[in-house]
């Protein structure tokens, strides 16, 4: 597929010369590209590519799914690294882990010869019952902002493209090509833009995914207020629009996908068949103008990730590296979170131990295939340790692995989901919010017998745990944690591993205390749904209506303990453009050596709309040995206070006091200050 060009002519061109600026070269190519040259890049060709335009020596430009290692595909069927699931990865909080995952996967793009990456998967996780939820990163736009635009730096470091996805409000699977998203500007703006708004402003994301379904009426792909007004001129996107796979396949007319920007049709050419684009043009409806924009967009990325360079001035693409599979395992490692450890069951003492029995479903499990082979984040890995063999290398010739709990000094039960559809799956939201009940029936009969039981799910996304986690001393959230996952658990269940995951969404006791799950109106709607909680959005829904979580957002136990002290604060009165530094110490006071998150809030206490109880602002992964210290310092700017006014249309912070919380989660609050703002109200966007 991948045509190579060398035609010693094309060089004359100046678009070839490496040495002309950027835009000299996008604008000398377009120059010289016909209309019907136009017309035939903006659609795909076989699945993944654009169709190449010899004359000139443009190849096909290559994009490849996904979120977790690269998807195989109609010709890519080679084996590859597959990292840990998006939930897991943020569960981390370490936006550095997430720049060297987007390097290593770019490089794995690469070298199977792609030249985007379609991914991240930003989508707000609304609900627990999304399909989907374990290809997203949290409930939290800063967390989300912070973890994405770290992602796309390191994809892009590589000169492969991100294409962040999917804007927007593509919060469920059920209906997604139709369902009509009825959503406020407010929660538009607090909510479900700041991560994509982000990646534009911050990481200067060369691509970005338009989405199945409607907002406010009108499909993502054709939608001329949020992708030319506000993504493009108002946040100054350069990059291009592709259509989600087939998302413009309910969509009327071409002109409304051109007028709106969107620049490439995927996978099928349908509104942007080269007869439907020449009559567009011809009658008037689109004009050169326009069909330049976005035509320009798509080349520009195509400079920009190096295919129309010599291939030794591109960066050399990798796979399968053992730098890549110590990445995966990293992630794994800092992204399992501790839910439950009662007397301290855990780390398991491998000195007391003799025997440990390991029961359940997911023992074997080996998430990375999609078994129904719907979901664009399914893997062909290399290798892939399933729990039961992370746990038999661990304790092999020193602890006897074996399958009855009533004989075993420890149980320990692998319960959670897979990919099927109904589960963490896409095209599907997920059937039910509880474990099966043989599961629950597998892990209350073994508790019976044998009392130091732990439960580890492998799972993308929260459950249920009514009727069987009071009955256990501890809890692993495992994730699905990339293909050295068995190694992981094993290394945090002995204690090589400190936990340090905190939950990036939270775990509701009842599906139903959830914000989305109000009405079959709220989630999932028929052809309609309505966001009814507005800005309230997981932790801020809770937190507004005193619901206990069953896990609050930030959560995450560990072997260790940590004292958080001596805050300080570099003014309490404020006003506009003024920087608030915040200062304080954290010390490792327990006996392991452990990594904390700490967690900075911000509460407006006098305000005269509602406004969310707290808000994440600002978070430190720091590594501390036994009493050891660290000083960490934060930066909060208006901004960060302010809320978004719906009748105005603009950004406002009200005069008057402030908490700022910092903690260990966001119901476990350790400092707190507060502050003054005497600024004026309006603050530009
Ligand atoms: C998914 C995208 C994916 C695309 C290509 C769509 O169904 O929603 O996330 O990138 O297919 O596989």
């Amino acid at each position: 597929m991948r045509e190579e060009i060398r035609d010693n002519n094309l060089m004359q061109y100046p678009f070839m010369n490496i040495n002309m600026n950027l835009e000299s070269r996008v604008d000398d190519l377009l120059g010289r590209l016909t209309l019907e040259e136009k017309f035939s890049l903006c659609s795909g060709r076989q699945q993944w590519y654009t169709s190449p335009i010899k004359r000139l020596g443009v190849k096909s430009f290559a994009m490849f799914d996904g979120p977790h290692g690269v998807r195989p595909g109609a010709r890519i069927e080679k084996r590859v690294t597959y990292f840990p699931s998006a939930i897991c990865r943020a569960s981390t909080w370490n936006p550095e882990l997430s720049y060297e995952f987007g390097m290593a996967i770019a490089q794995e793009v690469r070298e199977v010869g792609g030249n985007m990456l379609l991914a991240p998967g930003v989508n707000i996780q609304r609900s627990s019952m999304c399909g989907r939820t374990f290809e997203y990163q949290t409930e939290d736009p800063y967390l989300n902002s912070k973890l994405a635009v770290s992602v796309i730096r390191g994809i892009q470091s590589q000169r492969i493209a991100a294409c962040i996805k999917h804007y927007i409000c593509n919060n469920q699977e059920t209906n997604r090509k139709k369902v009509n998203v009825n959503v406020s500007e407010r929660a538009l703006r607090e909510i479900y833009f700041p991560v994509f708004k982000a990646a534009v402003e911050k990481a200067d994301v060369w691509s970005i995914m338009g989405s199945y379904n409607k907002i406010n009426g009108i499909y993502g792909c054709a939608h001329k207020e949020l992708l030319n007004n506000i993504l493009m001129e108002e946040w100054g996107f350069k990059g291009f629009v592709v259509s989600d796979w087939g998302a413009t396949d309910f969509i009327k007319t071409t002109e409304e996908c051109v007028h709106a920007g969107m620049s490439l049709e995927m996978p099928r050419t349908v509104l942007y068949k080269r007869k439907k684009l020449r009559e567009a043009y011809n009658q008037g409806m689109i004009t050169e103008v326009e069909l330049n924009n976005i035509v320009k967009r798509l080349i520009r990325v195509m400079f920009l990730t190096g295919l129309f360079d010599p291939e030794d001035l591109v960066p050399l693409g990798s796979r399968n590296t053992p730098e890549h599979q110590d990445i995966t395992k990293r992630i794994a490692e800092e992204g399992i979170v501790l839910l439950k450890n009662m007397k301290n069951t855990l780390p398991l003492d491998f000195n007391k131990i003799k025997s440990i029995a390991v029961l359940g479903p997911n023992m074997n499990i080996k998430p990375s295939a999609d078994p129904d082979g719907t979901s664009s984040s399914s893997v062909y890995p290399l290798y892939e340790v399933t729990p039961l063999e992370g746990m038999i290398n661990r304790c092999k010739g020193r602890i006897v692995i074996e399958n009855s709990a009533s004989n075993a000094d420890v149980t320990i039960i692998f319960a959670g989901l897979n990919h099927k559809l109904g589960m963490d799956a896409e095209d599907q939201d997920k059937d039910s919010f509880d474990l099966s009940e043989e599961q629950v029936k597998l892990i209350n009969q073994t508790v019976e017998v044998n009392e130091n039981t732990i439960v580890v799910l492998i799972n993308g996304s929260p459950i249920g745990m009514n009727g069987w986690i009071e009955n256990i001393p501890a809890v692993v959230e495992a994730w699905y944690s990339g293909m050295e996952a068995g190694n992981a658990i094993a290394d945090v269940i002995f204690g090589d591993i400190n936990p340090s995951g905190k939950l990036p969404i939270t775990f509701p006791q009842n599906l139903s205390d959830s914000p989305a799950h109000k009405s079959r109106r709220t989630f999932p709607g028929n052809d309609e749904v309505h966001y009814e909680e507005e800005i309230f959005v997981g932790y801020r829904y809770f937190d507004k209506n005193n619901i206990n979580p069953l896990f609050p957002f930030g959560f995450g136990l560990s072997y260790t303990k940590f004292e958080y002290k001596n805050l300080k604060i570099n003014k309490t009165k404020f006003s506009r453009k003024d920087i608030l530094v915040i200062e304080l110490d954290i010390m490792n006071t327990g006996t392991y050596a452990g990594a904390e998150v700490v967690q900075l809030y911000v509460q407006d206490i006098e305000s005269s709309i509602e406004r969310p109880p707290k808000e994440l602002k600002g978070f430190k992964k720091t590594f501390l040995k036994p009493n050891e210290a660290s000083h960490l310092k934060f930066k909060l700017r208006d901004i960060d206070f302010a809320y978004y006014d719906d009748k105005s249309h603009s950004w406002k912070i009200e005069k008057g006091y402030f908490n700022l919380l910092i903690g260990s989660s966001s119901r476990d609050i350790r400092l707190e200050a507060q502050v003054n703002y005497n600024g004026p109200t309006e603050l530009v966007n």
